[in-house]
């Protein structure tokens, strides 16, 4: 049968190009929402995109949506897409590598003149790391589970809103459109992913098919204390809050050990005034934790909070806990999982049905359409990190399954 292959050398070169924009000295990819580097990839991404045969909107969350033309325009369209922000020091394929497959895949089927009866649409999702304002924020904008006030509202570390940046950044919120999708405009979403774990790596498999994507929280934690000198000042007088923020760092590894399945992370620790003869007076941290099942994510979160109350009581501090995220888990659209498959099998590809510990944008799609997700292997596991990579030939299937189950979808 004839296979529909995308470009792989064009799709690495937007890769490289892409991993040049936002890279640092120590060899890694900042690319926060509405920086600089930010600023420049959506350009990118646009010029792309529109080089593609794609018409480009941007929506009032700052989503870049490509959209081509359906032989039936009226009907609900096909979407794929991914991230193009990254984790500080980043690597240069969680995210972008969606991207710029759901572009390439539309590069193809433009060139070769290939009808499609419902449009497409290709998505760059605004904020999905969440390391600027907060996780998510253009999934959710799309879906209609944030209201644009509220995300409108939300602060980066500087007390710089999202509006302001999104303003700052070239973005006129009043001429973006549309606002959000319901469910009766969306057929399908795709997204195309490195897996970020070790599994298909390891088993020597090139395509993974997701059936299920963790639930995951995130708790910003302030802990007051009183900075003082750290010579005169006797033990039993101190209210030390990075002693507090210890005591939780190593209460969450307790409360996570006895919870199957259940995984916390604190990874941020702001120390003020970050002295090595002050006591500290101020610590910000966050929680991030994740579940399986919405039951256990919300218990979780209840023991975490709780946690976060008996430390301060125990070391005299202030606590103010802030709930920066909460996003459920979500189950894959067996009708998508079994069209993936179709594709990987007429490719001749193996696979194989797995979960993701990594949230996506397409666990939010999945509220309001048939979502399905392919992964590809990432060499040894590796991922919010420089070294992050995959090979070409991974690269390419996974390109080229995705173009298979866009063209299924738009076309039965
Ligand atoms: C997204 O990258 C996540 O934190 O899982
Ligand atoms: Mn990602
Ligand atoms: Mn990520």
């Amino acid at each position: 049968m004839f296979q529909l292959k995308v470009n792989g050398v064009r799709l690495r070169q937007s890769i490289e190009e892409l991993s040049k924009i936002g890279r640092q000295p120590e060899g890694g990819i900042s690319r926060f929402t509405f920086s600089p580097a930010d600023v420049q990839a959506r350009e990118y991404v646009s010029k792309l995109m529109k080089d593609s045969g794609l018409a480009v909107q941007v929506d009032p969350f700052g989503n870049i949506i490509g959209r081509m033309r359906g032989i039936h325009d009226g009907l609900p369209t096909v979407m794929c897409g991914s991230h193009i922000d990254t984790v500080p020091n980043g690597g240069p394929l969680d995210g972008a590598y969606g991207v710029l497959s759901g572009i390439e895949a539309a590069r193809t089927i433009h060139e070769r003149n290939v009808p499609l009866e419902h449009p497409l649409e290709v998505v760059a999702f605004t904020e999905e790391e969440g390391f600027r304002f907060a996780s998510f924020i253009g999934s959710l904008g799309l879906t209609g589970v944030l209201k644009r006030e509220d995300a409108y509202a939300l602060e980066d570390n500087d007390g710089l809103s999202f509006e302001r940046a999104l303003i700052d950044a070239g973005l006129d919120a009043r001429s973006l459109s549309p606002l959000h999708k319901s469910p009766r405009e969306v057929k399908a979403y795709v997204e195309l992913h490195i897996e970020q774990g070790p599994v298909l790596d390891r088993e020597r498999i090139p395509i993974g098919v997701v059936k299920s994507i963790v639930g995951l929280g995130e708790l910003r934690v302030e802990l007051e204390g009183t900075a003082g000198h750290a010579g005169t000042t006797p033990m039993s007088f101190r209210r030390d809050a990075l002693l507090g923020a210890s005591h939780i760092v190593l209460g969450v590894k307790e409360i996570v050990r006895r919870k199957r399945g259940a995984v916390a992370t604190v990874g941020s620790l702001l120390v003020s005034p970050n002295a090595s003869n002050v006591i500290s007076g101020k610590v910000t941290l966050t929680i991030d934790f994740r579940d399986h099942e919405s039951e256990g994510l919300r218990a979780l979160q209840k023991d975490l909070i709780q946690l976060t109350r008996d430390v301060a009581k125990e070391d005299y501090l202030k606590a103010r806990i802030v709930r920066k995220g909460f996003t459920k888990p979500a189950r894959m659209s067996p009708k998508m999982m079994s069209v993936i498959i179709t594709s990987a099998r007429s490719l001749g590809l193996a696979y194989k049905e797995m979960v993701s510990g990594a949230g996506h944008d397409c666990q939010n799609m999945a509220r309001i359409t048939d979502a399905g997700m392919i992964f590809v292997p990432s060499l040894a596991g590796v991922s919010h990190a420089p070294n992050e990579s995959t090979s070409r030939y991974h690269l390419e299937s996974g390109a080229n399954v995705l173009l298979n189950t866009l063209l299924q979808l738009a076309n039965e």
